[in-house]
């Protein structure tokens, strides 16, 4: 077994590593040793709990361990599981000293960082995330919340994990359209901040849809070290951490029109990426080398056939909003993004039409 690698989030009192490599969940990682308490509460769901929940639970050998599963899917992403966190961790009487582990992708992830920074005004809480979205984006960060019927993520709270242990080895089992989906947010860190990455991508792109160990450590490794430097230079989303919602307006919306869970969210920032792209005034082949990339890696180059005026007024809820205008992610190149408000609606309106919107 090689080394795991270890990253930081440089986040002052604040700071925590994310450890990524192959076979932590199996007892090669002392997690009890990040536990606040004596204590903790394992969030997961029907489908991830069966098959990691026990090899977590002999990490925590010394330790009462309670435990939870949500429902599976995009749609219990909501103030309703919330809810039952809570109740699962008033009924066990734990107190502040407790810690709450997330295990399970990004929905479980959101769901119980949400959960713990509610109860009790904010518990500890560490992230094992288990599908490749989760591991190089969604547990990184500090972002926790769940959906509105009326928008994606609207309610939530900035709370920072105290670890991100990542075991790779979880990805046996991710089904191929959620390996996928976790490609996306891979190539969206390539498209926004790192030129040579994304031409990385474009070379072992079929390496890593074969599941290529060593290929896929080094996307997840690339992709941790960039959103850290990012979050750590603007934890609140005052600035450039928007950067990382590349595609992301469109997403969300399409994510809400559709109904939650229709399209996976790494699918919707496939095509939102495409139109964002499209938006931009950025110079081919680039454009071109971006659309190539996202469909070589098996996702979604147009939205699904759907209302614009819908999707239209779905992107207003977004939280980049400002002064009633939306603001975009756009590109000046591959591996440069920024924030503009800089396009007319006839030039996104032409966005949509070249969408077969
Ligand atoms: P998900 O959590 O729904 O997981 C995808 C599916 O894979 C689920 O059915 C899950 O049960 C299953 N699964 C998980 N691990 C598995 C494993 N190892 N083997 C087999 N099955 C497994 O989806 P996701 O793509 O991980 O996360 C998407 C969510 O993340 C969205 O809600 C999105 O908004 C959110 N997100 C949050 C951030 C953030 O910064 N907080 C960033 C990006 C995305
Ligand atoms: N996924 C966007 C962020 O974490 O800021």
């Amino acid at each position: 077994m090689t080394e795991p690698r270890t990253l930081e989030v440089d986040l002052g009192a604040r700071s925590y590593p994310i450890i990524i490599g192959g076979g932590l969940l199996g007892g090669a990682f002392d997690l009890s040793s990040h536990l606040v308490g004596s204590d903790c509460l394992v969030v997961s769901n029907e489908t991830v709990a069966p098959l990691y929940l026990k090899s977590l639970k002999k990490n925590l050998p010394d330790r009462a361990v309670h435990s939870i599963n949500l429902k599976d899917g995009e749609s219990f992403k909501t103030m309703a599981s919330v809810e039952s966190i809570i109740d699962c961790l008033v009924s066990a009487h734990t107190n502040r000293d407790t810690t709450v582990i997330a295990l399970g992708g990004g929905v479980v992830g959101d769901i119980a960082g949400f959960a713990a920074a509610c109860y009790m005004r904010g518990v500890a809480f560490i992230q094992v995330p288990t599908t490749l979205l989760a591991q190089v984006d969604s547990s990184v960060g500090g972002k926790t919340g769940v959906n509105h019927p009326d928008g994606k993520n609207l309610i939530g709270a900035f709370h920072q994990p105290r670890l991100v242990l990542i075991d790779t080895d979880t990805l046996v089992t991710l089904p191929d359209r959620e390996l996928r989906a976790g490609l996306a947010e891979v190539i969206k860190h390539g498209v926004i901040s790192d030129a040579e990455f994304f031409e990385w991508l474009e070379v072992n792109i079929d390496a890593l849809l074969a599941r290529d160990a060593d290929a896929l450590a080094h996307a997840i490794h690339r992709s941790c070290e960039i959103k850290a430097a990012v979050v750590s230079a603007d934890e609140q989303e005052k600035g450039n951490r928007a950067l990382l919602n590349f595609g992301h307006t469109f997403a969300h919306a399409i994510e809400n029109c559709l109904g939650y869970g229709e399209w996976l969210h790494g699918e919707a920032v496939a095509a939102g990426m495409v139109m964002a792209t499209d938006l931009s005034d950025i110079e081919q082949p680039a454009g071109e080398r971006i659309r190539d990339l996202i469909a070589a890696a098996g996702l979604p180059v147009l939205p699904p056939a759907m209302d614009a005026k819908k999707l239209r007024a779905a992107m207003e809820m977004d939280k980049k909003v400002r002064a009633k205008r939306l603001r975009f992610v756009l590109l000046k190149s591959i591996g440069e993004a920024y924030i503009g408000t800089d396009y007319s609606e006839s030039l996104l309106n032409k966005v949509f039409q070249n969408a077969g919107l």
